[in-house]
């Protein structure tokens, strides 16, 4: 598999199967992900994988959080607020087809509540990332952590395992803080949950679009 191939097989999966990836393989993929470049070399991101029984535990903690009602408290707000314009027009388009793909109509609020809160039972993966930066730094330091993150997606990809990236999981910090998770003074950019993709299960048969690179790119040959 070439680069080229890698990203374009690379989607975002959120059907698995519950077998855990042998500690090997796993520190052969985080081997690579560590060579991706950042500004002055700060390599600002960390990562927190948490497994097995841990995994069960967080889960539950942070499942408890949400049914006790507590507020959100990210560090680093998800992205997907404050949005305008095209932006907007292809973050409904997501969801549109996300909740098509599951037969969930518009209206079905409550399938689409039961939907999102998947994203907190970290899609039944076998394993969880909780990746962050220090709490202080801006936005030119989290384009490293998500080149670091795409690079680890693209080394999963490769070897044959599959990932979803979750702002979702910035959301609720304490639990992880709780376990170790994140280190002082960093804050939870996003998680990824990863493992062997349930191939079939319906859920990752939303495929994605793309906008033009006309829609994206501004050539300036002449001025
Ligand atoms: C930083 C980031 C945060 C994301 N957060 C979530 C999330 O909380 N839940 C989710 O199901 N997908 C999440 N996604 C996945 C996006 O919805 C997905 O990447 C996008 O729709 C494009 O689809 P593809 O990854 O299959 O190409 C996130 C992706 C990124 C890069």
């Amino acid at each position: 598999m070439n680069v080229t191939e890698a990203i374009k097989a690379r989607r975002s999966i959120r059907g698995f199967k519950p077998d855990p990836i042998p500690d090997d393989l796993l520190r052969d993929i985080l081997d690579v992900a560590r060579f991706a470049p950042s500004n002055c070399n700060t390599q600002p991101w960390h990562l927190t994988v948490v497994s097995g029984e841990a995994r069960q535990r967080l889960r539950q903690a942070i499942l408890d959080e949400i049914n006790a009602g507590k507020a959100p408290s990210p560090v680093f707000t998800p992205g997907d607020v404050n949005l305008q314009g095209p932006l907007k027009d292809r973050q409904y388009q997501c969801a549109m087809d996300y909740y098509g793909v599951m037969g969930i109509e518009r209206h079905e609020r409550d399938k689409r509540t039961a939907l999102a809160m998947k994203n907190f039972e970290f899609f039944d993966a076998p394993h969880v990332g909780f990746v962050s930066m220090p709490a202080d730094l801006g936005p030119t330091n989290a384009v490293d952590v998500g080149i670091f993150l795409q690079t680890l997606m693209l080394a999963l990809v490769e070897r044959g395992l599959a990932s979803v990236p979750q702002g979702a999981l910035a959301l609720y910090p304490d639990p992880v803080k709780a376990i170790g998770g994140v280190p002082e003074g960093y804050g939870i950019i996003c998680g990824l949950s990863f493992g062997y993709e349930d191939v079939g299960a319906q859920i990752n048969d939303a495929i994605m679009g793309r906008a033009d690179i006309d829609d994206i790119v501004t050539f300036i040959r002449a001025c």
